[in-house]
C-alpha cells in the first residue's frame, strides 16, 4: 500500500520503542531495573482522583467546548497568576489532548513549507518530526554539557535568515534536565523580538525545579520589556502525575490561540471532559502532593547524580529540573564489550537491557551521542541495584 510521504518522513518514538521493550522482558519474567520512563512513578493525587470521579458522577461526560471547559481556561489564568505571576485571560488559552497536542498544533498553525525553526540539540525527540510535520525545516543547535546544555547566542545569528520563522525552547529540558540561566533565555527572547519569530517554550517541567525559583520565558519577558511573541506550553502530566489523562495547555496571543483551536476542533473536537474536570482541582486545589514530589525529586537527583558520577570514566553535571540525568559515557564509544564494537549509545543501551536488565534511553536518539538518558522516577532502592548493574557492565567493556 502506498502511504502519504509524510509517514516516511516522520521517525517513530524511539524512547516508547525502548520502554515497550524493557516491558516485554519484564513480561518474560525478568526483573527489569527501568530509568527509561518519563513519567513521575506516583499515582495522581486522591483530590484529582475524586474531582474526576464527582464530574462522572455530575454528568461531565459530554463534548466541551473545543478549546476547553471555561472554568478549567479560568483556572489556568489563576493558576499562571499565583504561580507565574502572570495576568492572562481564558480567550488565550487552549486545552489540549495533552501538552504534546498543544505542540504539535502550534507548529500546524505557525509553520509551513519554506520555513525554519531552530531546535536545540540535545532535543525531546518530538520538536524536529513535529517541525517536519507541519512541512517546515528543523535546523539543529550544538549545546554542551560544560555549558549547562546552553546555546551561544552567536550559534543562532549563524545559522539565522530570511525563512527563520521560529524557535523552541525548553527548560528544564527533556532530556538533559538542565534549566538554562535567565540571562540566557532573556538573550534568545531579545533576538527572537528582533527578528520577528515565533517563541515556542515548552514548560512542561516548569514546577520539577529543585535549586531555586524557576521564572517561565513570558514572565521574564514582561520583567525585562522583551515583546517577543512567546507562546507557552504546559502540562498537568508531570507536575501533578497525570501523563494518562492527557491534559495539557498553551498560552499565547489571542489570534495563535484561535488558529490552534481551529485545527483542534477539526482534529479532535475537544480533550477529555473527565480530564478536564480533574484538571481544575488539580491546578486550584491543594499543592501539597506536588510539593511531596518535588521534595522526593530532588533527593533522588542528588543521590543518582553521585552513583553516576561514581562510575568510572563517567561524567554527568547536575540538572537542576525535570526527573532526568544525562551523563556522559563517550568514554566507552568504540571500545567492545564481548567482542562486539560499542558504535554509539544505542548499542550500550542494547548492552545495558540485554545483559543487565536496565533500561535506559540512548542519548544519541537526542542528537547527543555518547550519552544516555536515565530517569530517576524509580526509588533509591531501585536505582542503587541499576548502577550496581551498569558498573557491572562497563567493568567488562575494553
Ligand atoms: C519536553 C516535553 N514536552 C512535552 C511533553 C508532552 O507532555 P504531555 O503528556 O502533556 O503530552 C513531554 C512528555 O514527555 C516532554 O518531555
Amino acid at each position: 500500500m502506498k502511504f502519504a510521504d509524510r509517514v516516511d518522513k516522520v521517525k517513530p518514538s524511539f524512547t516508547l520503542e525502548m520502554t515497550s521493550r524493557a516491558a516485554e522482558l519484564k513480561h518474560q519474567g525478568h526483573n527489569v531495573v527501568n530509568f527509561s520512563a518519563g513519567q513521575p512513578d506516583f499515582n495522581t493525587p486522591e483530590n484529582i482522583i475524586n474531582a474526576a470521579k464527582d464530574a462522572m458522577d455530575a454528568g461531565l461526560t459530554k463534548y466541551t467546548p473545543g478549546s476547553g471547559m471555561i472554568e478549567l481556561r479560568s483556572a489556568v489564568c489563576e493558576k499562571v497568576k499565583r504561580e507565574n505571576e502572570l495576568v492572562i485571560s481564558p480567550d488565550q488559552v487552549l486545552v489540549s489532548n495533552g501538552e504534546k497536542q498543544s505542540l504539535y498544533l502550534a507548529c500546524q498553525s505557525l509553520f509551513q513549507k519554506g520555513d525554519e525553526v531552530i531546535i536545540f540539540k540535545p532535543y525531546w525527540v518530538s520538536f524536529p518530526e513535529f517541525v517536519t510535520l507541519s512541512d517546515a525545516t528543523p535546523v539543529l543547535i550544538d549545546t554542551s554539557s560544560e555549558n549547562n546544555f546552553e546555546p551561544e547566542i552567536s550559534q543562532i545569528e549563524e545559522v539565522k535568515n530570511n525563512n527563520t520563522k521560529g524557535i523552541i525552547i525548553n527548560s528544564p529540558s527533556n532530556p538533559t534536565g538542565a534549566v538554562w540561566s535567565q540571562d540566557k533565555i532573556i538573550e534568545i527572547l531579545k533576538i527572537a523580538e528582533k527578528n520577528d519569530w515565533i517563541v515556542i517554550s515548552d514548560e512542561c517541567y516548569e514546577r520539577l525545579v529543585f535549586d531555586g525559583q524557576n521564572v517561565i520565558s513570558q514572565k521574564l519577558a514582561d520583567n525585562n520589556d522583551i515583546k517577543a511573541n512567546i507562546l507557552t506550553c504546559m502540562s498537568m502530566s508531570k507536575t501533578y502525575a497525570m501523563t494518562g489523562w492527557r491534559i495539557g495547555y498553551a498560552f499565547g496571543k489571542v489570534e495563535i490561540i484561535k488558529a490552534m483551536s481551529k485545527i483542534q476542533g477539526q482534529a479532535t473536537s475537544c480533550a477529555n471532559s473527565i480530564g478536564q474536570a480533574a484538571s481544575i482541582e488539580a491546578l486550584i486545589g491543594s499543592q501539597e502532593e506536588v510539593e511531596n514530589m518535588i521534595n522526593i525529586f530532588k533527593k533522588r537527583r542528588d543521590h543518582m547524580v553521585k552513583a553516576l558520577n561514581d562510575l568510572p570514566e563517567v561524567s554527568c553535571s547536575v540538572p537542576g529540573g525535570a526527573f532526568y540525568a544525562f551523563p556522559d559515557f563517550g568514554y566507552y564509544m568504540k571500545k567492545s564489550f564481548r567482542g562486539k564494537t560499542i558504535l554509539n549509545s544505542f548499542d550500550l543501551c542494547d548492552i545495558f537491557l540485554n545483559e543487565g536488565h536496565v533500561a535506559t534511553i540512548p542519548g544519541d536518539g537526542f542528537g547527543a551521542p555518547g550519552y544516555v538518558r536515565f530517569s530517576y522516577a524509580i526509588d533509591e532502592k531501585t536505582i542503587d541495584d541499576g548502577i550496581g548493574r551498569v558498573k557491572k557492565i562497563i567493568n567488562d567493556i575494553k
